[in-house]
């Protein structure tokens, strides 16, 4: 294996010099934003090529990575994406993007399952529309950070089916465990979804290969997808993880924040529901409060 610390110093000069040079190619740019991100993307470019001193055949494997990882995206396929997220990318930038506000639930990654068209369900409404799985009911408040309810705030849910798919990966048309609903006048919310399982993420393609080249699990830890927005409150992004989820923290997308996992409380066949909904097996039942910070949406 090569090692930076054997290059000789005359090596290192010429190097060094093709990377002042690239980024003195960015010296005319008038968008210093722009500017500041190539500089910095060829310096840690450059720093990770010298670092493991790649090798051309090395090179020509990442080119054709990528090349396949175009090749399989499409409108519902995205594997740059899932690039991002199993290298952490995904959280990161959400880290950096969503500071710790007083006591605003944390935001975690956003997936690529998520549709702009999903169906309106009424409070108390089933957002499941067929799709197999243990029934959940989900309830809980959306406040703001002084701790005032927001009534009429947007909440998007969505998750995979117990079968490990979402809608869309049966076909890119169907609509199923997923929906929206308002809070009501005091801020509350409740609806019948389904008790999260863990899924992978879809791992046939080129993301798939290198998790299984490094002996990594596609494996997500079980969760629901939340998108809440309100007038002047930051946009929320975020799931909910059931306590005691076999995936938990070894969830390859590292989503996984202690305050987002949530007592998910099965209930024995024949157990009451909340709404005198029929179930025939058990059910679920998830507390799930919501404080969104301050913002502009
Ligand atoms: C998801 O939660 O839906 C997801 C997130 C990241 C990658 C793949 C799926
Ligand atoms: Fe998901």
């Amino acid at each position: 294996m090569s090692d930076a610390a054997e290059v000789s110093a005359q090596q290192q000069e010429v190097e060094a010099r093709l990377v002042d040079t690239v980024v003195a190619s960015f010296d005319a740019c008038e968008d210093p934003r722009l500017k500041q991100v190539m500089v910095s993307l060829v310096k840690h470019l450059h720093g990770f090529i010298r670092d493991v001193r790649l090798t051309e055949e090395e090179w020509g494997a990442a080119i054709e990575f990528l090349t396949k990882a175009g090749h399989i995206t499409d409108d519902v396929r995205q594997e740059f994406i899932l690039l991002s997220d199993t290298l952490g990318a995904s959280m990161q930038t959400i880290n950096i993007n969503n500071e710790a506000y007083a006591d605003a639930t944390e935001a975690t990654v956003f997936g690529p399952f998520f549709v702009e068209d999903s169906p309106a369900i009424e409070l108390g409404g089933d957002m499941a529309f067929g799709a197999p799985g243990e029934p959940c009911w989900v309830s809980g408040t959306v406040t703001s950070t002084d701790g005032k309810p927001l009534a009429g705030a947007r909440i998007e849910v969505w998750e995979a089916d117990e079968d490990g798919l979402y809608d869309v990966q049966y076909d890119a048309g169907k609509r199923a465990a997923r929906a929206h609903l308002f809070s009501d006048a005091d801020g509350a919310y409740r609806f019948w979804g389904l008790t999260p399982t863990p899924y992978p993420i879809p791992d046939d393609g080129p993301v798939g290969k290198i998790l299984t080249a490094v002996g990594r699990s596609p494996l997500r830890a079980s969760h629901l997808h939340f998108m809440v927005t309100a007038p002047e409150c930051r946009t929320l992004v975020t799931h909910i993880f059931p306590e005691g989820d076999p995936i938990g923290w070894k969830d390859t997308v590292f989503g996984v924040k202690e305050s987002l996992i949530k007592r998910f409380e099965q209930q024995p066949a024949g157990t009451p529901t909340p709404d005198g909904r029929v179930i025939e097996g058990t059910w679920s039942k998830v507390v799930f409060d919501i404080v969104l910070a301050p913002g502009d949406a």
